[in-house]
């Protein structure tokens, strides 16, 4: 199976559970069912519930109901789309190739979507079927403080907005990807191992994976936006340097900029070594987060 299949399969299984796990569009008020489900399932990579899963199966295989838990990230992911695109914030009208939420159901609408969107995911992780009392308390201790302001992400976006405009530096810079973006991708990977009984030492080694990975998503993220077309992206390319924000290209150009992301990779590949073949995924996905054209 290659990694697109891998995906695809595995993307599949994420679509499903959303789809049984958020409240159908006819439910009262309908609104914010439709506008909650319109930015779930316009598209996305499902990136963060499909790491969710393979870290799992690199612990212990097969676990029943890792793609609920995984949903929860993919709720959090969203929610945080909808609010970074609202004018307030990035001021963006394309998101996964449609117009943003708050072009379609109006600004109220769009933050009141992505509030229940967070709040939703934390009553998935409190209802999950299969996951004890410790697992899950770990699961949401995990996710909740990579949502947050300390090293988390709205920490992260709070200084992404404060940082527009000002002179790029690399401490900056570092502090912001690892929060804005970085957090959550490490908790859908330790989340993944939590759920699927990690050791200590197996949940260091998927936290210094996701490290790596978050930060290399991040890099790739910022150069895309240079060299990728708004159709290429499904959202508008060319913003981050439009709004003068701090990005991996701003500071190091982007030569250098890819070879760290590759330095990321490399990184991230090292440290799962310790689960042999069973991370084969985790290897190919770290890959693809390198390697992606979108
Ligand atoms: C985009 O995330 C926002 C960042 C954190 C950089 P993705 O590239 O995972 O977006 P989707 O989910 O595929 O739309
Ligand atoms: C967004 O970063 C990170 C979060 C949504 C938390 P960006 O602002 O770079 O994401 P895009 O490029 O709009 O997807
Ligand atoms: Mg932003
Ligand atoms: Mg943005
Ligand atoms: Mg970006």
């Amino acid at each position: 199976m290659t990694i697109h299949d891998y995906m695809a399969r595995q993307a599949a299984r994420v679509n499903e559970a959303l789809e049984r796990l958020t409240p159908p569009e006819h439910a009262a008020p309908e609104t914010i069912h439709r506008a909650m489900r319109y930015s779930l399932f316009v598209g996305g990579k499902r990136i963060r519930p499909v790491l969710a899963i393979a870290a799992a199966d690199a612990v212990t295989p097969d676990m029943a109901g890792i793609e609920d838990a995984a949903c929860a990230l993919e709720m959090i992911h969203t929610y945080s789309l909808i609010h970074d695109d609202l004018p307030a914030l990035d001021n963006d009208d394309l998101r996964r190739g449609r117009p943003t939420c708050h072009k379609v159901f109006g600004e109220a609408v769009a933050i009141l979507a992505g509030d229940a969107l967070l709040t939703l995911a934390f009553e998935v992780l409190a209802k999950l079927p299969y996951c004890g009392p410790m697992r899950r308390a770990r699961i949401i201790t995990e996710v909740a403080a990579s949502a947050g302001t300390q090293n988390g992400m709205i920490g992260g976006q709070v200084q992404d907005l404060e940082g527009e405009g000002q002179p790029p530096t690399a401490e900056l810079l570092h502090a912001i990807h690892k929060g804005k973006t970085g957090a959550l991708l490490r908790a859908s990977v330790r989340l993944g191992g939590f759920y699927a009984g990690a050791s200590d030492l197996q949940d260091e080694a998927l936290s210094l994976y996701g490290n790596h990975i978050g930060l290399a998503f991040q890099i790739v993220d910022d150069i895309l936006d240079v060299e990728q077309s708004s159709e290429q992206l499904g959202k508008t390319a060319g913003k981050d340097a439009a709004q003068g924000k701090i990005t991996f290209p701003a500071v190091y150009g982007l030569k250098e900029s890819r070879e760290m992301a590759d330095e990321q990779l490399e990184l991230a590949l090292a440290a799962v070594e310790l689960f042999g073949g069973r991370a084969h995924w985790l290897r190919e996905l770290a890959m693809l987060v390198v390697r992606r054209r979108a």
